[in-house]
């Protein structure tokens, strides 16, 4: 079975690709370009796609997603989470430990890609816990889960806050050259807080997680890194002190990469409006600077890549005081139209979007995805960059519906998504 994409916009940052043209898909990896297409659109084992005027590019690869399985399928599971990526373009989802049991071990790491293997429609990439039971005390079984298939360790949401054990950690991942994650967060300073520290937290009352939480483990963790010699990544960067940290960390020279979510380049705390439990996650949204600090390091390449965070629950568990609240947003079927506000705003090109969804990210995981090279595994996007959408969460292929982009006008929708030669989704 072969897939011809005809004429469409093809944008390959990997290879400096931007042109139109034709890509041959065959035994599910990318065969050639042809330059004409009449000999395949007459031979019945072709399926043609028309791709005129729209984007072709790698198939998109979020580094940052919560499957829920196993423990907790009520909210999403490896299969509503895959329909969910294929849904948004991605091609290959890389999926955070803080699953019950915690996946601090190769027998959950083996379940979860058997799972994937047999439920899932697009690639699924483990981390394992940097600790056991995302504790903070004791290394989890890191060489173990890396045999067993995972390409990075972190505690996400559950930060370790004792320095001596990320040292540790940092020390130990290194015979595997997979990076440490961190979700950098002070949980003393953040104490009881559910929202940015600021002046609409006051506002509201409720009790505020300020930025230095996020700053002083950037900083810790950067430290470790230079002393250790590490590969690190930070996740989710919501802070404008996180981009110059990172910016002149890189400067020096230490190994550190980092991510930032849709829903902290486009939105800031006020979005918290009247106690909109949607837009609560954590990190939280911040202030106009902290957002504005994000797009300077989004245009100059402090902020590597774009991840979403995905991080369905179910709407009872949203439906509470915002207090009570789960922190998390769903964010996979949202991305590229939020994404390509980056370009309609002239903040990236949209090569440059393209690179932060795809290329970049496989890179900081070693994932060898997010390109077109002939012979690479057909993962394929065709999307319109133009087309005018509203978002509804009703028609969201997750089995979560928090997002607190419900109802917005964006331009940006997914035509096609090809996995390994097969396409999954198609509008
Ligand atoms: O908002 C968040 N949700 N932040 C995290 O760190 C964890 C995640 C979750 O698992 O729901």
């Amino acid at each position: 079975m072969s897939i011809l994409i005809k004429g469409g916009r093809i944008i390959d940052p990997s290879q400096g690709i931007d042109e139109t043209g034709n890509i041959l898909i065959e035994d599910g990896v990318v065969k050639s370009y042809p330059k004409t297409t009449k000999k395949f659109e007459k031979d019945p084992d072709v399926t043609v796609i028309n791709a005129k005027g729209k984007v072709v590019s790698p198939g998109f690869v979020d580094i940052h997603v919560h499957l829920r399985e196993p423990g907790f399928e009520h909210k999403e599971t490896i299969r509503s989470g895959c329909e969910s990526a294929a849904a948004g373009g991605f091609t290959s989802i890389v999926c955070m430990p803080n699953t019950n049991p915690v996946n601090d071990n190769a027998s959950v790491t083996e379940y979860i890609l058997l799972k994937a293997r047999t439920e899932g429609i697009v690639n699924v990439f483990p981390i394992g816990a940097i600790t056991k039971g995302e504790m903070g005390e004791t290394l989890a079984q890191i060489g173990e889960m890396y045999e067993a298939g995972c390409v990075g360790v972190s505690d996400d949401g559950m930060p370790v806050m004792n320095a001596k054990v990320m040292r540790h950690a940092m020390e130990y991942v290194q015979a595997f050259d997979i990076p440490v994650i961190s979700h950098a967060e002070d949980k003393d300073l953040s104490g009881a807080g559910v929202m940015n520290e600021g002046v609409v937290s006051t506002e509201l009352g409720l009790a505020g997680i300020p930025c230095a939480s996020e700053d002083v483990m950037v900083s810790r963790d950067i430290t470790v890194a230079e002393l250790t010699g590490a590969r690190l990544h930070i996740c989710h960067v919501s802070t404008a002190g996180s981009v110059r940290l990172i910016r002149a960390a890189k400067k020096r020279g230490v190994k550190v990469t980092a991510e930032v979510t849709p829903h902290h380049f486009i939105l800031t705390d006020e979005a918290v409006g009247q106690y909109d439990t949607n837009a609560k996650m954590n990190p939280p949204l911040r202030g106009d600077k902290d957002r504005e600090a994000i797009l300077v390091g989004l245009k100059d390449g402090t902020l590597d890549a774009i991840a979403t965070d995905h991080a369905p629950h179910s709407e009872d568990e949203k439906k509470v005081e915002f207090d009570l609240a789960p922190f998390g947003i769903v964010g996979l079927e949202t991305a590229l139209p939020l994404s390509l506000k980056l370009v309609q705003d002239g903040v990236l090109t949209i090569n440059q979007m393209i690179s932060k969804l795809t290329d970049a990210p496989s890179g900081i995981l070693n994932l060898n995805k997010g390109t077109l090279k002939i012979g690479a595994a057909a993962d394929v996007a065709v999307w319109d960059p133009e087309k005018e959408i509203t978002v509804d969460r009703e028609r969201f292929h997750s089995k979560a519906k928090n997002s607190p982009f419900h109802g917005w006008k964006l331009h940006g929708s997914v035509l096609y998504t090809i996995v390994n030669g097969e396409v999954v989704y198609s509008a």
